[in-house]
């Protein structure tokens, strides 16, 4: 890693960890809970005090870097030009609300469009999984091995329940057979840590109709980092500005899926 990079490297795991011994500290007090753009859309306290942590500290030590992040803390960002982080303090706030586990802090940095680092921090286990591109992906200090083909039959696929049941807009017909044919289905709840499951083998393949930049852009660092593929649903290239489908796993089942399965419904 050259210089900047890994101090940049050493200042984003220290931020993170500071931020964890906050979160579990909060344990014990009582949670402001507050719904956005839906009943089930919360945000507590937390996750704006722990985005307001890494918006000043960040600001401090590079000034002319960009934040991006989910409570608005951070900077109007309509480009990647320049560096920018994309910070989601709290992936998983109905966990954190409902379990106090199965949450994550994701931070992903990029530079003119290109991501260099990835974090994904679960803080209840203790677990980092981090990456720096053209590095390879850790999770602590083991490095995580490159990722092995997987037949659909022998893999494990997290997706939500909601895209499998008749709905209006979602082609729920696609995802269907993709289900009985899988070994077996998961769904944690939090984009962060599935996709950290995807980068360490755990799980095969995610789906969702619709996730924001701060949701993914850690764990495309990471993904790509072990040989895992990450596009949209209709298998373009995710755009990290806006929100989009996404769809991310192992390469081979990723061109599987894709090109039995959901092509016939999300038309590249
Ligand atoms: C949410 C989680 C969830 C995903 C939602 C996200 P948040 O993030 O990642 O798993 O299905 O689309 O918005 O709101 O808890 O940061
Ligand atoms: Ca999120
Ligand atoms: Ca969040």
């Amino acid at each position: 890693m050259n210089q900047t990079r890994n101090e940049m490297d050493r200042f984003a795991k220290e931020l993170i960890k500071r931020a964890g011994q906050t979160i579990i500290k909060s344990f014990d007090d009582v949670l402001n809970i507050e719904t956005k753009s839906n009943a089930n859309d919360l945000v507590t306290n937390m996750d704006k005090q722990i985005e307001r942590f890494f918006v000043k500290e960040i600001q401090d030590k590079y000034p002319d870097h960009k934040i991006l992040g989910e409570e608005g803390f951070g900077d109007q960002v309509k480009s990647l030009d320049g560096t920018v982080w994309i910070i989601d303090p709290i992936d998983g706030t109905m966990n954190f609300v409902h379990q106090q586990r199965n949450f994550a802090i994701s931070i992903g940095v990029y530079e003119e469009g290109e991501g260099i680092l990835g974090y994904i921090y679960d803080v209840v286990h203790d677990e980092l999984y981090w990456a720096s591109k053209g590095e390879g992906a850790y999770l602590n200090d083991k490095k995580l091995s490159p990722l092995k083909e997987v037949k659909l039959e022998e893999s494990i696929l997290a997706l939500n329940a909601t895209w499998v049941a008749p709905h209006e807009r979602i082609p729920f017909e696609a995802f269907t057979p993709l289900v009985r044919k899988a070994r077996g289905t998961r769904s944690y709840g939090s984009a962060a840590l599935e996709l950290a499951y995807i980068a360490t083998g755990g799980i095969d393949g995610y789906m969702t109709m619709r996730l924001a930049p701060w949701d993914v852009a850690g764990g495309k660092v990471i993904i790509e980092e072990v040989g895992g593929k990450m596009t949209d649903l209709s298998n373009n290239p995710l755009n990290l500005i806006d929100s989009s489908p996404v769809f991310a796993g192992n390469a081979s089942l990723h061109d599987e899926i894709y090109t039995e399965y959901l092509s016939k419904y999300f038309k590249s």
